[in-house]
């Protein structure tokens, strides 16, 4: 019989480092009136160099950890949502296993874009609920101020470091994660990518010169995509366990671009104050949006016991999701 998975502990890390769009302003032709009115975004947080992924991943388990009440060698597995690990090898939760000290956890890391807390959040939930294991870490981090080229005005304003991470236990049916609903359309790849430093184009001289080791988007397309497909997962999600849009007490989307959260609000026929919003601070986190997000939102009291809450993620694949929990 299928248990509940629950969110025993949530918590977050961002770099301490503030990048404004004042300083932003100084760097390319740009200026904090476009990016505010375009985007929603005033600043972000980005890594000091040689900080990895690992190193948010790692400062926000501990606190994750801690706050569930739960010590490292009690954990089964380790999952890290990331399109940006330390390196390609060894995966990066193999590095947060090591510096947990969680000797008794399997690990692997899963590449979702933006959409990769969700897609790991769910996939953990399954690994609970089926009984397979009782305390899994879900962490999402992304770095993605490693993969932007600073002199392209069109990527460099939107982007910022983060990790977000919760830990998912056996609960009651009905408690914790619901439900969820997962999609890709890879047909849309060409929206979103990155073309070199993989095996296809190994990095080299030639690829670096020619920044192909950089983000690439098509802003515009990603923007219809996302509010079309992150509205229909919503209502699948929501169907799944017998509830509607009129049922949810909170969304907590992916932090991509505020105008895209007030579509899919203004679609969803939610309240401003239904739904959680921190982009001006740390602009998209990628993989960290919706868990530091969601941390926020525990943290101030927002969410009380009994709230169903939905998580909706969109990104690179393209990929989306939603996850709805009862909090
Ligand atoms: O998390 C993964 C998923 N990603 C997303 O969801 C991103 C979705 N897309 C978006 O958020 C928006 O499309 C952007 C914020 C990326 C762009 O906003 P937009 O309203 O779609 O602007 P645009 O690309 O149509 O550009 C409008 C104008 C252009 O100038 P012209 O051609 O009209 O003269 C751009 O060159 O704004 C110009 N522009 C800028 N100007 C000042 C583009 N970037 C900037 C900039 N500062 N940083």
């Amino acid at each position: 019989m299928l248990k509940g998975a629950r969110v025993t502990g949530l918590a977050s890390a961002v770099p301490e480092r503030v990048l404004t769009n004042y300083d932003l302003e100084k760097m390319v032709d740009t200026s904090d009136e476009w990016i505010f009115s375009r985007t929603g975004i005033r600043e972000r947080r980005i890594v000091e160099p040689g900080q990895g992924a690992s190193h948010l991943s790692v400062q926000s388990s501990r606190e994750t950890l801690k706050r569930a009440g739960v010590a490292p060698e009690e954990l089964d597995l380790i999952m890290v949502a990331t399109v940006t690990p330390d390196s390609p090898l060894p995966a990066t939760s193999c590095l947060v296993q090591s510096e947990l000290k969680a000797k008794n956890a399997a690990a692997f890391d899963l590449v979702a874009g933006c959409s990769g807390f969700v897609y790991a959040l769910s996939a953990g939930s399954q690994f609970v609920k089926g009984g397979a294991y009782r305390k899994v870490l879900v962490v999402g981090v992304d770095i993605l101020s490693s993969l932007t080229n600073w002199k392209d005005r069109t990527t460099c304003v939107l982007f910022g470091d983060g990790a977000g991470s919760c830990i998912l236990e056996p609960g009651e049916p009905g408690e914790g994660v619901l439900a969820v609903s997962l999609g890709a359309d890879g047909e849309c790849s060409k929206f979103l990518y990155i073309e070199a430093g993989g095996s296809k184009l190994p990095p080299s001289r030639d690829t670096v010169s020619r920044g192909q080791h950089y983000i690439q988007m098509a802003g515009n397309e990603v923007f219809k995509h996302a509010v079309r497909e992150m509205e229909s997962s919503l209502v699948k999600a929501l169907k799944e366990c017998g509830l509607g849009m009129g049922d949810l007490d909170f969304l907590i989307p992916h932090q991509a671009n505020v105008r895209i959260i007030d579509a899919l609000r203004r679609r969803a026929g939610l309240k401003e104050e239904q739904v959680v919003v921190n982009i001006d601070r740390f602009g998209n986190t990628s993989s960290g949006s919706i868990p530091i997000a969601m941390e926020e939102a525990c943290r101030d009291g927002r969410l009380k016991k009994g709230d169903i809450v939905g998580l909706t993620a969109f990104g690179a694949g393209l990929t989306w999701g939603t996850a709805i929990l009862r909090w």
